[in-house]
């Protein structure tokens, strides 16, 4: 027995080998038989009145997020089989039985694509189930999660082989992700967004949800899909507010950590939210056009900041930024103001912040603002009062580990994350300004 800890307990730490089925436990440095050799390790300490067992047993989750074109014509395989890697064989699973696939479609995305995404399942003779859902952020609750889950069990999937498949904006692909992460304690499901936001925030991370008890995204769970597919030619068919929307997000990333994403907004992201990012076709990574880079960018930085904390272990994030004050903004207005329009509002109000702690100067600020409205974004409400900003910030403080931990941008395309709460008075001279500067600029 080893006494490899520092307390008085001595604890032994054990591997755990497969020999023919059964798993068994070996003392580390007395390693008998050999076997699959297990991640997970079993560490044991012997108590006054007994022992403990600390099991360490390391999750590893894998995930694609494929960027393709056409991805509802029946000869692109994306949708069927994507989520397998180019090594896996998809015949072998096909061979044996008929494939089968539940669909969850938003019911505006069905009236535009449904007959679309039928004939594709329909030509690739697939055994399927559509469901198209009102996945508003109105409805985003758990009376569809059952839903979803009542359809899903009546149909009857395989929870290895057949993945549910998720179609529409960021509340369909948060709803049956908690669906999908409830059935049979976890079934793997595909997101296919549909608008610009869910295509670079919601759809590349792990986090699914429902609001509950008044609060956003109360309920939910860290279980990324097995697979998300971007298709940008979706966006042709969005309200123009809906790209607005989704340049919030991406206008996050680059204050945050990347200029030259920032300078693409500020240069052509008002050409772009009118050309519906639409990428040129035939691009090369030689010749890559504003749309296509931007979205590259926007979906690389975020990818940066999420899979090395996809379980939010790490509070210091900062994909946060612009997520501190909007989620009781949006919830209060509801529906008044988009997601990616609550989250606006705050960045504005902090890029007054950071200007009044001395981070930014005015003609950063002012850029950062110009930037905002170029791209149709609001800057200001009336209901983003100084009372509710406190107030999110002490939310915040208590669910942050003793520290508000609060990410400011430190010029453009650089940020920090603070600690401290901020001064009143720098608070209070901050929103003086943002109400002075702003308010005209009309609140949507
Ligand atoms: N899981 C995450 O990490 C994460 C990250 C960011 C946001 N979110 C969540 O995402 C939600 C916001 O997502 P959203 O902005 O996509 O909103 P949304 O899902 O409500 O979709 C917006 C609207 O666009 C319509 N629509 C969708 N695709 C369309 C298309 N191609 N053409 C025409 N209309 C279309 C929808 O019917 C809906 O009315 C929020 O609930 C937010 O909490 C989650």
């Amino acid at each position: 027995m080893d006494s490899n800890n520092s307390s008085c307990s001595p604890q032994t730490k054990y591997n755990l080998v497969q020999v023919k089925g059964t798993w068994i436990r070996q003392m580390e440095q007395h390693q008998v038989q050999e076997g699959k050799l297990s991640d997970a390790k079993i560490y044991e300490t012997k108590l006054e009145h007994g022992v403990s067992w600390t099991v360490i047993s390391p999750i590893v989750f894998t995930y694609r997020v494929l960027q393709c074109k056409n991805i509802l014509d029946p000869r692109n395989d994306t949708l069927l089989w994507g989520h397998i890697g180019d090594e896996e064989p998809k015949g072998t699973l096909s061979n044996s039985k008929p494939v089968k696939r539940f669909v969850v479609i938003d019911a505006t995305v069905h009236e535009l694509y449904g007959s679309q995404v039928s004939q594709y399942f329909e030509a690739r003779e697939v055994v399927h189930r559509i469901l198209p859902l009102p996945t508003t952020e109105e409805n985003k609750c758990m009376e569809l999660v059952t839903k979803i889950l009542e359809e899903v069990h009546a149909f009857g999937i395989d929870r290895r082989s057949e993945p549910i498949i998720a179609i529409g904006g960021g509340v369909c692909l948060d709803v049956v992700g908690l669906a999908a992460s409830l059935y049979r304690r976890r079934t793997p499901y595909i997101r296919v967004p549909t608008t610009l936001l869910s295509y670079v925030d919601a759809s590349v991370g792990a986090k699914t949800g429902v609001n509950f008890a008044g609060g956003k995204n109360k309920l939910g769970s860290y279980i990324p899909p097995v697979a998300t597919f971007l298709d940008c030619s979706f966006f042709q068919t969005l309200p123009k507010r809906q790209i607005s929307n989704g340049l919030a997000e991406m206008l996050k990333m680059a204050l945050m950590k990347h200029r030259g994403l920032f300078q693409l907004l500020e240069a052509d992201g008002r050409k772009l939210l009118h050309a519906k990012l639409q990428c040129a076709t035939g691009n090369s990574i030689e010749k890559e056009d504003s749309a296509s880079a931007s979205i590259r960018i926007a979906i690389e930085t975020m990818l940066e900041e999420l899979a090395p904390n996809l379980w939010e272990d790490d509070l210091d994030r900062l994909v946060d930024f612009g997520h501190l004050i909007s989620p009781e903004l949006e919830m209060r207005v509801l529906p008044a103001l988009l997601h990616g329009e609550a989250v606006n509002i705050d960045m504005s109000f902090m890029v007054y912040v950071a200007h009044q702690k001395g981070l930014l100067t005015a003609e950063e600020k002012d850029r950062i603002i110009q930037c905002m409205l170029g791209l149709d974004l609001p800057v200001w409400h009336q209901d983003c009062t100084l009372t509710l900003v406190q107030k999110s910030l002490k939310e915040r403080l208590k669910h942050s580990a003793g520290s508000v931990r609060m990410p400011l941008p430190t010029g453009l395309g650089t940020a920090e994350i603070f600690h401290d709460m901020i001064e009143d008075n720098v608070l209070c001279q901050a929103f003086q300004k943002w109400t002075t500067e702003l308010s005209s600029s009309g609140d949507k």
